[in-house]
């Protein structure tokens, strides 16, 4: 990676993925020639669409092709004419596994002119970061069946929570709360009360981790708490780091405070390996093909990723080009409501970039 000449691979996916990533990859032309990286491009067409005509959902022969890349930026996954879960599990969840990017790095900031639905909140409010563990909890699908469909059956889903999974989790935590030096303050989500063997672990671990980190102020909450505190006075936080689960559901919460799915964007992150960046909206199948889907949440993957990829000055240019837009030209941040075409946007956003 140091000689500035990445190689990117590109899901668009399905829906409105493949808009958007052309709006990501306008953005990301324009940086590039501004600050002098060279990139080199590798589609992928794995999603529904491939999936209904080829039956083929993601062999293993494209992960160890992707083990060879700098980076993935990721579109939308799912279908509405494939049973939920085939896609997610057998596209993303098998990326996420199989990659082992184990942190799900999720910045939840409010951005000038986008307006938010908590009322008397501003700018100053809204800036945090989850930290969501990406590889382990109830998503590693372990469980099963006894006498399924009938009057007997047991069912068991299992939370499979280790060690070393949660401690680099927590490592990953509260270095990027350092490195961040904005209110040095890390927040475990969890259910103590509740949950007394997941969370007496990662409670075990985090508070071993933050012997480590004098300069770092630790804090605990439970993730029911922690969605009424996101509501009711986000500025509490800074960092957050929490489970799997936990993780996917407080994000969602985040990404309607931030402003919605329309700017909200999430790293699949192997600090050691190949990651990867996506919008994390969905496919949103009826707003396909209209050319009215925002693509700014694409765009901001794509700064996550000029971040990873150690491209800082491409990383700001490209956040200062989405606030520039945000704050002066779009009326909403939503589909069919921003005042210009998903094209037009990225159009915005390339030219501030290139400007
Ligand atoms: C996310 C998504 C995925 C998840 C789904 C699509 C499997 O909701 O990236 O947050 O639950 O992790
Ligand atoms: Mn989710």
């Amino acid at each position: 990676m140091s000689n500035r000449n990445y190689k990117i691979g590109v899901l668009p996916g399905d829906g409105t993925g493949p808009e958007v990533v052309g709006e990501g990859l306008k953005v990301l032309e324009a940086v590039s020639e501004k600050c002098g990286f060279g990139y080199d491009l590798v589609k992928y067409d794995f999603g529904g669409e491939r999936y209904l005509r080829t039956r083929e959902v993601l062999p293993d022969s494209a992960i160890e092709e992707f083990k060879k890349l700098d980076s993935i930026f990721l579109g939308a996954i799912g279908h509405p004419d494939v049973k939920p879960g085939i896609l997610e599990k057998g596209i993303l969840l098998k990326i996420r596994f199989e990659l082992d990017q184990y942190i799900n790095l999720r910045p939840i900031k409010l951005y000038p002119g986008v307006d938010t639905p908590l009322k008397d909140k501003g700018v100053e409010d809204i800036d945090f970061v989850v930290v969501r563990e990406n590889t382990e909890g109830l998503y590693v699908g372990a469980g099963g069946f006894l006498k399924k469909g009938t009057p007997d059956e047991v069912v068991v889903q299992e939370s499979i929570n280790t060690r070393k999974g949660v401690e680099r989790c927590i490592r990953y935590a509260f270095e990027l709360c350092k490195k961040r030096n904005k209110r040095n303050k890390l927040t475990l989500c969890g259910k103590t009360n509740v949950l007394t063997y997941a969370f007496d672990l990662w409670e075990r671990a985090f508070n071993e981790v933050a012997r480590e980190y004098s300069e770092i102020s630790t804090d605990y909450a439970h993730v029911d708490a922690v969605c009424m505190w996101f509501v009711k006075n986000p500025r509490y936080f800074d960092v957050i780091v929490t489970d799997n689960l936990f993780g996917d559901i407080i994000t969602d919460l985040g990404a309607m405070i931030q402003g919605g799915m329309g700017i909200a964007a999430g790293g699949n992150i192997n600090p050691e390996g190949v990651s990867m960046f996506e919008p994390i909206g969905g496919s949103a199948p009826k707003y396909t093909g209209k050319n009215v889907i925002n693509p700014l949440a694409a765009i901001c993957a794509v700064q996550m990723m000029m971040d990873y990829l150690g491209e800082k000055e491409a990383a700001n240019l490209i956040e200062k080009g989405v606030i520039k837009v945000t704050s002066e030209k779009l009326k909403s941040l939503s589909a069919g409501k921003m005042g210009y075409t998903t094209a037009e946007v990225g159009d915005m956003v390339a030219n501030f970039v290139s400007g």
